[in-house]
């Protein structure tokens, strides 16, 4: 049959918001780990879509490990970028984050896709996507073509949503 295209995916965003979670239930049931543990360095998985076979680089966001995240713009089609809807405190330091990354040299000129998720929609007193939005400006984003999608990544809930736009972007 026909190949499908194969995409590079970056995973982005900071510790535990929920990036190899998110990864880990867009893979088919039978290669899903069992638990997830904070990522060291990054991990690469792979999965397919209708029309798309992805390599995703799923970062650690920890900030040691932030510096590595550079490494991999130039040869990535995609970002899919995670914040933790009920993180408050640390949406300042995902704001910089991703400014420092829409800004960076390698990225400025891209016209890559970047999908974000909302994630951890279930926590009590988590922001709407439409206030992690406004959280970020990503009213800002006139270069990229860009979604945001609320998620719960331990249901499964809005990953789809998110991957068929991805998807629909790309193919
Ligand atoms: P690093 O690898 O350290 O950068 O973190 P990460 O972004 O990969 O986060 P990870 O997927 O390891 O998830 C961190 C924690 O959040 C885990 O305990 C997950 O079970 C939990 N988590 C992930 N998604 C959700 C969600 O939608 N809701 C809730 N309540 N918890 C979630
Ligand atoms: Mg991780």
């Amino acid at each position: 049959g026909l190949r499908k295209k194969e995409v590079n995916v970056l995973c982005l965003g900071l510790d535990n918001s929920g990036k190899t979670t998110i990864i880990n239930q867009l893979k088919p049931a039978n290669a899903q780990a069992q638990e997830i543990v904070p990522t060291i360095g990054f991990n690469i998985e792979k999965f397919k879509s209708s029309s798309l076979s992805f390599t995703v680089f799923d970062m650690s966001g920890q900030s040691r490990y932030r510096n590595l995240w550079e490494h991999y713009y130039k040869e990535s089609h995609a970002i899919i970028f995670v914040i933790d809807s009920g993180d408050k405190l640390r949406m300042v330091v995902a704001k910089e984050e991703l400014d420092t990354l829409l800004n960076h040299d390698d990225i400025r000129i891209k016209k890559i896709p970047v999908l974000f998720f909302a994630n951890k929609t279930d926590l009590r007193d988590a922001m709407s996507s439409v206030k992690v939005s406004q959280m970020l400006s990503l009213e800002n984003i006139k270069d990229k073509p860009w979604h945001i999608c609320a998620s719960n990544a331990i249901k499964g809930e809005g990953l789809q949503e998110g991957l068929d736009w991805l998807q629909g972007d790309m193919s």
